[in-house]
Parts: structure tokens; sequence; C-alpha cells
């Protein structure tokens, strides 16, 4: 894999509004210290912290990163349990601090499936991120899936319009990211090249970038080198270059 290179002038010059992330390599970073893979999620956790900061700090409008995916069920009671309590620290901090942060937090994904106790917590931090406008906005998919996404928006149209046209415009606007902007970019760490069932609809015309980088270990100096490889890509959309 090619080494990436960071040019911030360049990175700066075409800043995306919205970076994605599909955070791998937790377990690796965990295991290669001897330690549990919960550990491996914590440390995930501190690092989605400092990068959403940075995002922010940058003036991107939007981060997106993939914390559960509806596949992720199958890992052990443990597992799940440890990555469940990392989000409900992280809600309980975004509640108390999502205001004085000017960082709005909103969760994607079927939340069904959730705990009563994280379902109400998402509720607290919706009733205050509506209170928060023209912010910058964290995504957290969390029991979230591309397929189960497209299913359920599909499912909300027809229920929302019985006699309505379902077209691109109307399924994006039924979708869990109905007025969020398409990630401009994707960012997959831990050296896995797919999707993983991250954004299939919203990825249509996003630029990948794949870092070898384990997530925990990822720096705002990788962001700036993965803003930097996508300032150097030509974005033609089916097109041609003018
Ligand atoms: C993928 O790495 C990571 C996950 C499935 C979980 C990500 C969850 C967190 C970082 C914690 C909570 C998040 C927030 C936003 C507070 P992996 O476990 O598949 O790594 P591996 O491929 O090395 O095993």
């Amino acid at each position: 894999m090619p080494e990436l290179t960071t040019t911030p002038a360049g990175a700066a010059a075409k800043l995306p509004r919205h970076i994605a992330a599909i955070m791998d390599g937790n377990g690796r970073w965990a295991r290669l210290r001897g330690l549990p893979r919960s550990a491996g999620h914590a440390a995930g956790a501190e690092t989605f912290r400092r990068i959403a900061t940075y995002c922010r700090d940058l003036g991107l409008e939007h981060f997106t990163v993939y914390a559960f995916s509806t596949e992720n069920w199958k890992r052990s009671a443990d597992e799940v349990d440890a990555i469940m309590g990392l989000l409900k620290k992280y809600l309980l901090e975004s509640i108390e601090k999502m205001e004085r942060d000017r960082i709005r937090l909103k969760i994607l994904g079927d939340t069904s499936a959730l705990s009563g106790e994280l379902r109400e917590l998402i509720d607290a931090t919706d009733a205050i991120a509506r209170r928060l406008s023209g912010c910058f906005q964290a995504n957290v998919c969390l029991n979230y899936g591309g397929r189960d996404e497209i299913v359920r928006a599909v499912k909300r149209f027809c229920s929302e319009h019985p006699a309505g046209e379902l077209t691109e415009r109307a399924l994006s606007d039924s979708l869990d990211t109905a007025g969020i902007p398409d990630p401009d970019l994707i960012i997959r760490t831990g050296g896995e090249y797919r999707l993983s069932n991250f954004l299939l609809w919203e990825s249509a015309y996003s630029e990948l970038v794949f870092s070898d980088v384990l997530w925990p270990d990822f720096t705002p100096e990788d962001i700036d080198a993965a803003i930097a490889e996508f300032a150097r890509r030509d974005r033609r959309y089916g097109g041609v270059t003018s």
C-alpha cells in the first residue's frame, strides 16, 4: 500500500465537507499489546474523540464513524457489552458537553434493538442537538448496516407516502442520513480494502482512502494526509474533466 504524504496547503484548498471513517484495527492493536479486545475499543473511542475534535477545528461539517454494525452482534457478549459501555459513556459526556464543545452528536442506525437505557440517552442527545444549529456534527453509526438502512428507508417512504413516487431524492430523504451531505471522503484504517456494508447508498461518489494504520494509532496527521490525497483526486461524477 503506498504511503500517504501530507501537503497541508493542498488539503486546505480542497477540504471535504464530510469525512466518514471505518475504524478498523482495534482488536489487532490490543492483541499486539497483550490486552483484551475491549482495551482496543477503549483506545479507539479516544481516537474517535481526538479525530472528531480535529475535524471540527479544520472546519468540516460532518464526521461519521462506523461504531457497531448490524453484523457485529456476532461478536462475544463481553465484546458487545464493552462497545455498548463505551457508547453509553460517550453519550453521557455528549449530553454534558455538546453545547460547550459545539459538537452536535447524531446516532445513525436501527436503534430499536438497543437497550432502553441507550435509547433514552440517544433521545436526550437528540433533544440537545435540535437546539444546536450551524455547528459541526459527529455521526455515530450504531447497529447500522447500509443494506438495512436502505430497506428501512423504503419501508418508511412507503408508509409515509403510500401513493408517492420513489425517486433517488425521496429515498435519500428517507435514509438515516437525511439532511446530511454524502461523504466526500471515506477512510478505512487497519489495512482492509472494503466497505463492509457502510454507507452503501451515500458512498456512490465518495473518494476512498485506505490506511494500514490501526485505528487507535490514527492521528490528526493521518487525517491531513488523507485530505491531501483527496485534494489530488479528480472527481468527475461520471462526466469528463473540463
Ligand atoms: C473495528 O475494529 C471496530 C469496531 C467494530 C468497534 C468500534 C467501536 C469503538 C471505537 C468504540 C465506541 C465508539 C465511539 C464512537 C465512542 P475490529 O475490532 O474489527 O479490529 P480488528 O480487525 O483488529 O479485530
